[in-house]
């Protein structure tokens, strides 16, 4: 059945973009949803009429439907770690029970945050969030795009075990002002358990004499934190149904809800909930993560592109491609389907990008005239996070249209080093502002697009175990040194660690 569905799309036949929009004068109107203060215009894609239904019929096949009532019910749809996948519940979409557990919990959040806020952890002025992979990346995301307006606390995000990250984050920091939100699902990762001992070393050396006092434990596992010497208190406990790289409407929001306010996180939590809704509710061909997943199946699938490009025309986004990395590539960059067989297709392509209109002047080249083709995403926001002249937001946006223009309409020349070939596809998704509610939905949508991707080729998104080798490699080299490696990894460790 699904074979033959894919079948039935790779025997499309392709018109060029310019056919498409000359054959059909509503096709803006069919391929442009407007959402929550997003309008998802995926008319500069080559999906069709036909192409359409054939790929419902493939959502059909795939029981996308029941997929999606097992994700919103709280059913073990991570069936290979035997959980539920539970991020809507923290925005009030899912079980009930499940939705009433991590309101509680973020109540206990609230509860912690306007104690700080009342000097419950004496004069904070800075937050020092250490985490990393999901545990750092929608913070960081988060608090670059809402927090330019002059955040409550000072807030950092440090990642990188590179000490140089660290370094660079305390620079400007009062140890005796700063909480340290040690944020890991887990309580295990090594990066940030070492950055935050390090943190705490930091803490003492300047004169905090029990930097234990100032420490905020975001995690699943608090008894972990609790080992750790994390004081009860100030242990903020999120579902472990909940995924790292969807954790961000948690507790592992804790540096949104504290340093730019409740409101700003109640209202990204109202945000991304209006999108489960639509996601929901609204039919296939209106649904946008849904017709989304449907352009980037095309690509991927049908003309197999191995890459995919994101481009923030707006400086309070310049995050959105590093974070949509972990989300697209560590959910469906597998080659195994949820029953554990061979995928027998193309996984996630890879998901990169970068800031317009930086982009334009290094790496357009090659997405206008190079031979890759590579399906482009431009995401802009009407209303500019700045008050300088409006020339600026003006010719920013400018650029933006006349990407997704030239890249489709192309230009002839005879001199074929000047030869724009045309026909290449880009969405785009234009908000109304970067507001938290807007920066919900986009996350969210962004979620479910990539849960579509999953369902329809088979894949559990919601497990990793991908990167769990290079870990306990890592491991070995710690407590054994170079042995039983090949021989370039043993030449490097000898070279770098000496005897280690
Ligand atoms: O190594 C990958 C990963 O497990 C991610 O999935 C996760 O977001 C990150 O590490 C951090 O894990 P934790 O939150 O448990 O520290």
């Amino acid at each position: 059945m699904t074979d033959h569905s894919w079948a039935e799309l790779e025997m499309q036949q392709e018109k060029s973009l310019n056919e498409l929009f000359a054959s059909d004068p509503d096709r803006v109107a069919k391929m442009t949803i407007e959402q929550s203060g997003l309008r998802f215009d995926m008319s500069k894609t080559h999906l069709d009429d036909a192409m359409l239904s054939q790929f419902a019929k493939l959502a059909e096949d795939m029981h996308l439907g029941d997929a999606k009532s097992a994700l919103f019910s709280g059913a073990a749809i991570n069936v290979t770690e035997g959980r539920a996948a539970e991020h809507a519940a923290e925005r009030g979409n899912g079980d009930v029970q499940a939705v009433a557990h991590a309101r509680a919990l973020q109540e206990r959040m609230r509860g912690l945050v306007e104690a700080i806020n009342a000097g419950f952890m004496g004069d904070i002025k800075h937050i020092l969030h250490i985490g990393i992979g999901g545990s750092a990346l929608g913070p960081k995301l988060l608090v670059d795009a809402l927090g330019r307006d002059g955040a409550r606390y000072d807030v950092k995000v440090v990642s990188n075990i590179d000490g140089a990250a660290l370094t660079e984050a305390v620079k400007g920091m009062d140890p005796h002002k700063t909480i340290v939100a040690v944020a890991s699902k887990t309580f295990t990762t090594t990066e940030t358990l070492l950055n935050a001992t390090s943190a705490m070393e930091w803490m003492r050396d300047g004169g905090v004499a029990d930097p234990y006092a100032q420490i905020v434990a975001l995690t699943a596992y608090p008894d972990k934190a609790l080992e750790w010497g994390v004081d009860e208190s100030r242990i903020l406990p999120f579902n472990e149904s909940v995924g790292g790289r969807y954790s961000l409407w948690c507790s592992i929001g804790f540096p949104v809800a504290l340093g730019l306010g409740w409101a700003v996180y109640e209202e990204l939590l109202e945000g991304a909930a209006a999108m489960d809704r639509h996601f929901r509710h609204a039919p296939l061909l209106e649904n946008a993560p849904t017709l989304a997943a449907f352009c980037d199946l095309y690509y991927a699938q049908i003309k197999d592109c191995q890459t995919r490009a994101v481009f923030a025309y707006d400086e309070r986004l310049r995050l959105l491609p590093d974070y949509l990395q972990q989300l697209e590539m560590e959910s469906n960059g597998k080659s195994v389907t949820a029953e554990g067989v061979p995928l027998g297709r193309n996984s996630a392509p890879v998901t990169w990008g970068g800031v317009g209109t930086d982009a334009q002047h290094a790496v357009f080249q090659l997405l206008h005239q190079g031979t890759h083709l590579i399906p482009v995403e431009f995401i802009a926001s009407k209303t500019p996070g700045h008050d300088f002249d409006t020339a600026h937001h003006e010719t920013l946006l400018v650029n933006c249209f006349a990407q997704g223009a030239a890249l489709m309409a192309g230009q002839k020349s005879d001199d074929l080093a000047r030869n724009y070939a045309g026909n290449r596809p880009s969405t785009t998704i234009l908000i109304d502002d970067v507001t938290p509610s807007a920066l919900g939905a986009l996350i969210a949508f962004y979620e479910h697009r990539t849960f579509v991707n999953a369902v329809l080729l088979g894949i559990n998104p919601f497990d990793q175990f991908g990167v769990e080798l290079g870990k306990q490699i890592a491991k070995s080299i710690g407590e054994n040194g170079a042995t039983g490696f090949d021989p370039s990894t043993t030449a490097l460790i000898a070279a770098a660690l000496g005897d280690n």
